[in-house]
């Protein structure tokens, strides 16, 4: 395993990091995760995999209940870090999510809390505020956020807080955060978690046909508003995105690596990013990407798949939402 700092805080974190997510939430992911649960988060674990990411939304609570349960008496060998809804991030509400997030992941600490997504309906100041109590009384060592663009970082986050990193998505086929929020974290000293490096499945080549993509999967900007459950109003890009993931499939035969390990090993060598998080759901699934750690990428091959990604990086723009586009986008 390799580490890396996160930002510049002291804590130093596989650059492959395990994202909880998957364990405990059927609903999304379908049945199966939790039977493996325990199984995936010690191969983790003997692996060196030393961060794991959660949220109190992920399954209502019960990704932090199993991660706590997989992690047991390891869990002071690792860094645990968790998430608090926008709607909680009011005064006292805080307090309370952040217990009750202790509580199921049955810890006193948590390594990393972070705001799951920007608020706006309580003061920044009182809520950071309140983050920097549970912070002096031991209940949480670092602050980060998710999902903020330069205005939330700049007017919010950064200017009351000491925050460490940033959780954002961030793969081959959605490279946003590159145009502002990227360049930002980095003159800032945050670091960038990445989330979604294999989109959900999609950049390990998984589906060749949009409807082969499980529903939940095909809501992202990258799939036409027509498509059920999406929540923008775009056209979305489907042909140019199976052509850009026939085009990486490719390269990586070239390579000869699975489209997964190069999809991961991209993420991993983008500077300013300080851990790729992926989800697995199956031992057999994290051995595999544990793969990418060990592969670098020659300086080549990465002009050649940033050249690939070009076109649908300019098609969908610096909005770092990949569910919500115009004045709905998330991420400002
Ligand atoms: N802050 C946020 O707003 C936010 C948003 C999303 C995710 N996250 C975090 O990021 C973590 C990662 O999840 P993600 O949503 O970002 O998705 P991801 O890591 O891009 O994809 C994970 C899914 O890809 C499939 N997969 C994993 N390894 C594979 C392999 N080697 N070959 C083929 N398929 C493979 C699995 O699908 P199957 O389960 O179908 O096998 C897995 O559930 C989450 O657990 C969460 O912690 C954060």
């Amino acid at each position: 395993m390799k580490y890396r700092k996160l930002g510049e805080s002291e804590l130093k974190v596989s650059v492959l990091s395990f994202g909880a997510w998957q364990i405990g939430d059927p609903n999304y992911w379908g049945p199966g995760g939790d039977a493996e649960a325990d199984a995936v988060v010690k191969a983790a674990m003997d692996a060196g995999v030393n961060f794991y990411d959660t949220a109190e939304a992920y399954g209502g609570g019960e990704s932090e209940r199993q991660l706590g349960k997989a992690l047991g008496d390891r869990r002071k060998d690792v860094y645990v870090a968790s998430k608090v809804s926008p709607e909680n991030c009011a005064p006292g509400k805080l307090r309370q999510s952040c217990e009750a997030s202790l509580q199921r992941l049955g810890t006193d600490y948590l390594d990393l809390y972070q705001v799951h997504w920007p608020f706006h309906d309580a003061g920044a100041e009182e809520v950071y505020g309140e983050f920097a109590q549970l912070q002096e009384e031991g209940k949480i060592r670092y602050i980060g956020v998710s999902n903020f663009g330069p205005t939330d970082l700049l007017r919010s986050a950064l200017q009351h807080a000491p925050v460490i990193s940033n959780q954002i998505g961030y793969n081959l086929i959605f490279r946003a955060i590159e145009y502002e929020i990227l360049p930002m974290c980095q003159r800032h000293g945050l670091g960038i978690l990445a989330y979604m490096p294999l989109m959900q499945g999609l950049l390990a080549g998984r589906w060749g046909r949009v409807e082969d993509v499980p529903v939940v999967r095909r809501r992202t900007r990258h799939f036409a508003s027509s498509r059920e459950q999406t929540r923008h109003q775009e056209d979305g890009c489907e042909q140019l995105l199976f052509k850009t993931l026939g085009g990486i499939a490719r390269v990586a035969e070239h390579e000869g690596v699975t489209m997964a390990t190069l999809s991961l090993a991209w993420v991993m060598a983008r500077p300013g990013v300080s851990s790729v998080m992926v989800g697995c759901r199956r031992p057999e699934q994290l051995e595999r990407n544990l793969a990418a750690v060990g592969v670098k990428l020659r300086p080549e091959t990465i002009k050649q798949l940033d050249k690939l990604t070009h076109p649908i990086k300019e098609h969908l723009g610096a909005n770092a939402d990949l569910w919500q586009a115009g004045e709905e986008s998330r991420i400002r």
